[in-house]
């Protein structure tokens, strides 16, 4: 029988064996972020992806990720920690939906959020994150964007760049969804003197109440580096204990107990045993001419397009 320590430390010892780089999202679990080479938001990921010198990649996260490193890195194998972990949000727009929406919309450009497929992201001009979105769409040469699939992220991205007129269309995050205005106002009064940091992909009652708005990356960085102590967290609830490990003199509030992503969840530390031995996980495969597409889009965003 392994203890949690004692299985990190064979994760680590496969790991070197096996020539094996784990890039983990920040809403992975604490036992999971110690044996990572890097846990990031969806941007940092992305860009770690481009360079990792490994031959071999598991992402520890949900399906658009591991794709997206696939894309970076097709001459790499990369695995996706659990099979079954993608992000609900990726699915809300078909081709076939998108394809139409472009029909309705000649002259305007796509900006993709990166939960999304490949597919949608081959059909785009920019794939954007939460880190990145303002300044992408700031800088795009057209006056006018189709914003897919999150309301809510393009929603406050449409006010932080009035001079652009974005369209959005019906998709989001249920998990940030589950956040309501009046939850912020109540946990506001129990704790008054906390900050209110929240991700973009809340409801845009939530957002506008919030000190500070931005990545999951963002909003931990932003706590760190602050001389407040108090917290109310709006976005999915491992990020709470993640800073608490992290600034073990300053406390941290979940703003909703129902902020929690259950894809994100699934994948466990012996799941990852599992991946580095050679036995679990999921082979990323994308087809080639998914790849290119998607590939320019991710690209733009990574400034090489
Ligand atoms: P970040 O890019 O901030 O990590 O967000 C990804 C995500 O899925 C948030 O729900
Ligand atoms: Fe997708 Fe929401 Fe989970 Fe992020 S938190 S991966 S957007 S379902």
């Amino acid at each position: 029988m392994y203890t949690t320590r004692a299985l990190q430390d064979e994760i680590l010892r496969l790991k070197k064996e096996n020539d094996i780089c784990i890039l983990a999202h920040a809403y992975q679990s604490q036992d999971i972020w110690e044996v990572a080479d890097y846990v990031g938001d969806s941007f940092g990921l992305s860009q770690k992806a481009a360079a990792a010198s490994q031959k071999t990649v598991l992402l520890c996260g949900v399906r658009f990720m591991a794709e997206t490193v696939k894309i970076l890195s097709p001459q790499k194998k990369v695995l996706l920690s659990h099979p079954q972990a993608g992000c609900p949000m990726a699915q809300q727009i078909s081709v076939s939906q998108l394809t139409e929406l472009k029909k309705s919309y000649p002259d305007y450009a796509v900006a993709v959020y990166i939960n999304s497929t490949s597919e949608l992201k081959a059909l785009s001009d920019v794939c954007v994150t939460s880190a990145s979105a303002v300044k992408l769409i700031r800088g795009l040469d057209n006056p006018n964007i189709l914003f897919i699939p999150d309301c809510n992220l393009g929603a406050w991205v449409a006010q932080q760049v009035p001079e652009k007129n974005i369209r959005l269309v019906n998709g989001g995050c249920p998990a940030h969804a589950a956040i309501l205005g009046a939850q912020v106002k109540q946990q506001r009064k129990l704790h008054p003197d906390a900050k209110l940091l929240v991700h973009p992909e809340c409801l845009p009652e939530v957002t506008k109440q919030a000190d500070y708005v931005g990545s999951t990356t963002g909003i931990m960085d932003y706590a760190k580096k602050s001389a407040d102590k108090a917290f109310l967290i709006g976005t999915e609830n491992s990020i709470v204990q993640h800073l608490q490990f992290a600034c073990p003199d300053k406390r941290f509030y979940a703003l909703s107990n129902e902020c929690i992503c259950t894809d994100m969840k699934l994948t466990t530390l012996m799941d990852v045993y599992h991946c580095v031995r050679g036995t679990g996980g999921e082979e990323i495969v994308v087809p080639e001419d998914v790849m290119l597409g998607a590939r320019r889009s991710i690209e733009v965003m990574l400034g090489n397009g």
